[in-house]
């Protein structure tokens, strides 16, 4: 009597729009993300029951806040490791870094040691939410310069750029890939972070997309069923997250 119902409904959608994630703080302990194997552990099993299947797990490295380096990362992701393969989780974990473009960051591009990439040579990097940063045009040649390809983390975040979208392909402009984050579409960060989100997707200007998961009420907001389908939606046929294609 009621399959009418049934067949109009739309079909549920269980995994997220990406197998790789290339932007979260799940390695325990070492900046404002999980703190801790077992939380850790809880938000791996979180992503890979939406379908992720390679996760590039992104500490902070900020100069005043965590100064992270290849030590600490390395070590919390061993560890993310073990527990995973104790876990039987078969998900591929590798670590990188989001870097706050301070003095700190710049003291790092202009020392011999080579900085943290997702991929290849690119590399994820943020800004304070506070203020734009300075220099960023002669920043990103520099980056360039020294051989690698900046990523900016969640550009739609700042508020400095919502009156203003074209700063968008300026950022572009300058050689940046654009990475928006999933959340940021839910509403979840307010709405005009969501406006500038659905700019970049709608305008094409968005090449990767990321969790930037901190903690389980991300994670609830990504398993939401509203948030699936919008996903879906929003992200349309476009491949994002090959990153092969970098
Ligand atoms: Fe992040």
């Amino acid at each position: 009597m009621f399959d009418f119902l049934k067949r109009n409904k739309k079909p549920e959608i269980e995994v997220l729009p990406v197998t790789t994630d290339m932007h979260s703080h799940i390695l325990p302990g070492i900046d404002d993300g999980a703190p801790d194997v077992a939380t850790a552990i809880d938000l791996v099993k979180g992503i890979y029951a939406l379908g992720i299947r390679k996760t590039v797990a992104t500490p902070h490295i900020i100069g005043d806040l965590y100064r992270n380096t290849p030590i600490t990362i390395n070590t919390a992701l061993n560890e993310l490791k073990e527990a995973c393969a104790d876990e039987k989780i078969d998900i591929e974990i590798t670590a990188a870094a989001e870097y706050m473009l301070d003095d700190h960051f710049l003291q790092l591009l202009r020392s011999d040691s080579p900085l943290l990439s997702i991929h290849k040579n690119s590399i994820l990097t943020e800004q304070s939410f506070a203020t734009p940063t300075d220099n960023l045009h002669h920043i990103a040649f520099e980056i360039i310069a020294a051989g690698y390809r900046p990523i900016m983390a969640h550009p739609e975040r700042y508020h400095f750029y919502h009156q203003n979208f074209d700063a968008f392909s300026h950022l572009r402009d300058m050689g940046f890939l654009l990475q928006v984050n999933l959340l940021s579409l839910t509403g979840y960060y307010g709405k005009p972070v969501t406006k500038a989100a659905k700019y970049l997707l709608a305008n094409g200007l968005a090449d990767l997309v990321g969790t930037d998961m901190h903690h389980e009420r991300h994670l609830q907001m990504l398993q939401n069923a509203k948030s699936l389908m919008l996903f879906k939606d929003l992200l349309g046929d476009k491949k994002f997250n090959e990153l092969d294609d970098l």
